[in-house]
């Protein structure tokens, strides 16, 4: 393994260096679990996270895989759209990871969608302390992704730099599109 990192695993590095036990997360996209699993050690046995998904086979498995790793007093599964968090999370959030696209095994016609995808994304910045991030790895191969995208970046690129700094890191050479990899610190508490 090189030092150039995946994109998931990267949006994990910079959640790690970032979350501290005692923290407030979210999985905004929990699918199978791995990431809700991968907050609820960072968080610590005095931590939260709030973990958000429509399809009830994905927060069944996610449950199955909290219990096993001992880790389900920690999470909060929410049967929800992401675009619902501001209803649920408390302000002083960590970190926020997005995994879009659709439920690996699962329905992939049930995908994360580019205008509920954005109202999710302005709620979380909003619940972000400062020092907080929000990762948000992308897929153009399904359809849609490609969209999601575009609106993604066309929303980022406007965000005041005063108040948030904004990456966008992808591979250029892999003939398979693999996800890239937004990330959004927030530097200040806009008023
Ligand atoms: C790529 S998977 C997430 C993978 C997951 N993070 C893991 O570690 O296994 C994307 C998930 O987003 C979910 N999803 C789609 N639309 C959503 C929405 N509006 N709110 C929350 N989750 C959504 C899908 O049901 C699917 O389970």
């Amino acid at each position: 393994m090189g030092v150039i990192h995946r994109s998931l695993d990267m949006a994990k590095q910079i959640v790690s260096v970032v979350l501290k036990p005692g923290d407030t997360a979210v999985d905004a996209t929990v699918g199978n679990g791995r990431d809700t699993v991968f907050l609820a050690r960072l968080v610590g046995e005095r931590g939260r996270v709030w973990a958000f998904d429509i399809q009830q086979q994905a927060l069944a498995a996610a449950a199955k895989l909290l219990e096993k790793e001992g880790l389900a007093s920690r999470v909060t599964l929410i049967h929800r759209g992401h675009e619902d968090l501001a209803r649920y999370v408390d302000d002083n959030v960590g970190a926020v990871m997005f995994n879009l696209g659709y439920l690996p095994g699962g329905d992939r016609s049930l995908v994360t969608r580019p205008d509920t995808t954005l109202l999710a994304l302005e709620a979380a910045l909003l619940k972000l302390r400062p020092g907080g991030v929000v990762t948000v790895v992308i897929y153009r191969g399904h359809s849609g992704g490609k969209e999601e995208e575009e609106s993604l970046l066309g929303f980022c690129s406007k965000l005041n730099q005063a108040s948030y700094t904004v990456m966008h890191y992808r591979m250029l050479n892999q003939i398979n599109d693999p996800p890239s990899l937004l990330a959004i610190e927030k530097l200040i508490q806009e008023v």
